[in-house]
């Protein structure tokens, strides 16, 4: 494989005659209206033009459909091409001469590529050795493991292309070197081999062990998994990360899966390789697994790729090892969960088997049914919060209520929260309905945090803190989303506002707190201080790194409405620094409310007064924020 890489100013004399209205003409009959151009986009169905280009910008838009972008951009959608093969294309048509990066960077890149074809060689060779010792006579007992203990047949064993690592310390070692000829620190590269402690030489990493090919989503073997058939330890050993193989992003059997996934629109994800193999043998061909550690959130992201209603399916095992990693998979996505940017179900196969052993006295059709009926995941926290709880004991009640509004306060969605505030009143109401609406009530109070209980006052402080609206209300989240869009736009759009912009973030030690707008401004940020049309640069950026523009494209282009907001910019720039100000701000007040709640005025009247000012300093300053806040953004946003 080579990938051209492109000099720099290759790209910008590129772009730089390859004009965007000559370019989208050809595909496109484009209007002049005011200073733009408008057509019907190519990108969806429309029968009114929305599709713009500038050809100052140099830049083209959609506000039917988002899509937007540069000249490159355009032609890479339109034909689904690599950046690189639009630019070749562009640089033969207008006969730009075409230059790469410094020889010697060159030669670097050449030296990584051709590092990781090398790799890849040597585990697909070393896959086919262990294959091949599965049907020697030393690899005998590993494949009756095969076909007996785990019931697989040939077909299986072929589709995961499974061997056998054989005992001998150094049988691969020898192989690889001796009879393939790949270099020895190739081979320890590939994570196969390690030198020896004393002495020269290296050993086997993998021997005596039923070995697992793990594959990257093209199918080339990256890892191995190996299997103890003894009672070794570990009961799995797996490869080291290597250059190809990097576990936290890496899922077991996605190169089989994916077609499955978009099948059935839905994924499934277990914790054990043999799991993921079975399940595929019963057919239910929409099966990962997630090599042991707890799911990553870039592992989720990956395999939804493949879903349209990001269904997500987590079968781990129901014992006490696998609600842990449940628990902690439900972490890492909790904020795509709670926004409902995957569905979320969680399944826990009765008996406490795993999906190997279920499937070993049941069909396909049976975990099938048990799949159907997996609880949503906020149903299987509130059956894990009253697991083992006698709600009649007033610690239990207690503290389940406590976990309840914990649970509820995150959900965005007021439609689902509300739900789920009626479903936790039901179960705190133990069978009487007459105190449902009591239990409702209780649970709003305290899902706001305004109302929070707090001690019975006492006689010399002066604790009436006025309400503040709850922080994660959608109203809130979806003002701060506006407040950082609105920031960025004028960062992007208005360069005389940059630096107020940099030194008040900076100052104020604010993030923004949508992971789109915070990569972003990291990009943003490497480009201070260089004469460059920042724009059409970030662009590139994206374009290159193959990531996503769709949220963030549109700050990039403006509107009727967002023209007339950025054009009032200096109160603009408050009030949206106010709003992200705001959150921050907050969480403090949060935090010293809750260590002053958890501190006993008698035994620590020091601290407890501390927390008081602390948190009421913050109070303060959360009320003048929103003064500030509101005067200018409602009235705009
Ligand atoms: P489990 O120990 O739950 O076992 O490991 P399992 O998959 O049911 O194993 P079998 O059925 O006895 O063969 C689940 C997954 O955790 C990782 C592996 O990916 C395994 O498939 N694991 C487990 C390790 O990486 N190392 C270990 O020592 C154990
Ligand atoms: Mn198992």
């Amino acid at each position: 494989m080579q990938i051209p890489r492109l000099h720099p100013d290759t790209i910008d004399e590129v772009k730089h005659r390859a004009d965007i209205v000559d370019v989208v003409s050809e595909y496109v009959v484009l209007r002049k209206r005011g200073k733009d151009f408008v057509g019907l986009c190519p990108f969806h169905d429309e029968k009114s033009p929305s599709f713009t280009v500038s050809q100052t910008k140099q830049m083209y838009y959609c506000f039917g459909c988002q899509a937007g972008g540069n000249s490159i951009k355009f032609l890479m959608e339109l034909g689904k091409q690599s950046f690189a093969d639009v630019v070749l294309d562009l640089a033969r048509r207008y006969q730009v001469p075409v230059q790469t990066l410094e020889p010697e960077q060159r030669q670097e890149l050449q030296r990584q590529l051709s590092l990781r074809e090398q790799l890849y060689e040597v585990m697909a060779s070393t896959a086919s050795f262990y294959q091949h010792a599965l049907r020697q006579s030393q690899g005998q007992k590993a494949i009756e493991y095969l076909r007996g203990d785990r019931q697989f047949n040939e077909a299986t064993i072929q589709q995961f292309g499974l061997g056998y690592a054989p005992a001998g310390w150094e049988t691969l070692h020898r192989y690889l070197v001796e009879d393939k000829h790949y270099p020895v620190h190739l081979v320890e590269k590939a994570g196969l081999i390690k030198p020896r402690k004393e002495g020269a030489g290296y050993y086997d990493v993998f021997r005596d062990r039923l070995m697992i090919p793990i594959r990257d989503i093209q199918g080339r073997v990256i890892a191995f998994g190996g299997r103890t058939l003894t009672d070794e330890q570990p009961k799995y050993l797996n490869s080291p990360e290597t250059e190809l193989f990097n576990k936290g992003k890496t899922l077991f059997a996605l190169d089989q899966a994916k077609a499955g996934i978009s099948q059935f629109d839905q994924a499934v994800v277990v914790e054990g390789y043999f799991d993921a193999i079975a399940l595929h043998a019963a057919g239910i061909n929409n099966a990962v697994a997630s090599l042991g550690t707890a799911l990553s959130l870039e592992q989720v992201r990956l395999i939804l790729r493949y879903t349209d209603s990001k269904q997500l399916i987590l079968n781990f095992d129901a014992d006490k090892a696998g609600t842990n990693a449940t628990e902690r998979a439900i972490g890492e996505i909790a904020d795509l969960a709670y926004k409902g940017e995957v569905q979320l179900k969680i399944l826990n196969i009765p008996d406490g088997k795993d999906a190997d052993e279920y499937l070993r006295s049941h069909t396909s059709t049976d975990y099938e049914q048990l799949l159907a009926n997996a609880p949503l995941w906020l149903n299987w926290q509130i059956q894990q919060i009253i697991k083992d709880r006698d709600l009649k004991q007033a610690t239990d009640f207690q503290q389940v209520t406590q976990q309840f509004v914990k649970l509820l306060k995150n959900i965005v969605n007021s439609d689902t929260r509300n739900y789920y505030v009626s479903y936790c009143a039901e179960i705190l109401s133990f069978g009487d309905t007459r105190l449902i609406p009591l239990r409702v009530e209780n649970l709003l109070t305290q899902i706001a945090p305004t109302t929070t209980p707090s001690k019975p006052p006492s006689a010399k402080s002066n604790r009436s803190h006025s309400p503040l609206p709850p922080s994660n209300s959608p109203t809130d989240r979806h003002l701060l989303e506006q407040a950082e869009a609105l920031l960025l736009r004028i960062y992007l759009h208005c360069p005389e506002q940059r630096p107020v912009i940099l030194t008040t973030l900076e100052e104020r030690d604010l993030e923004f707190s949508l992971s789109h707008h915070r990569f972003l401004w990291i990009q943003i940020l490497e480009f201070i201080g260089e004469q460059i049309d920042l724009i059409s640069r970030l662009h590139d950026i994206y374009l290159e790194l193959a990531e996503e523009l769709g949220s963030i494209s549109h700050l990039f282009h403006l509107n009727e409405k967002t023209k007339k907001e950025i054009l009032r910019t200096p109160q603009v720039v408050q009030a949206a620094i106010a709003c992200m100000e705001r959150v921050l701000r907050e969480k403090r007040y949060r935090h010293f409310l809750e260590l002053w709640q958890e501190t006993d005025p008698e035994a620590e009247p020091e601290k407890w007064q501390s927390y008081y000012q602390a948190f009421y300093t913050e109070k303060i300053k959360l009320q003048e924020l929103d003064r500030q806040r509101t005067f200018s953004l409602t009235e705009l946003l």
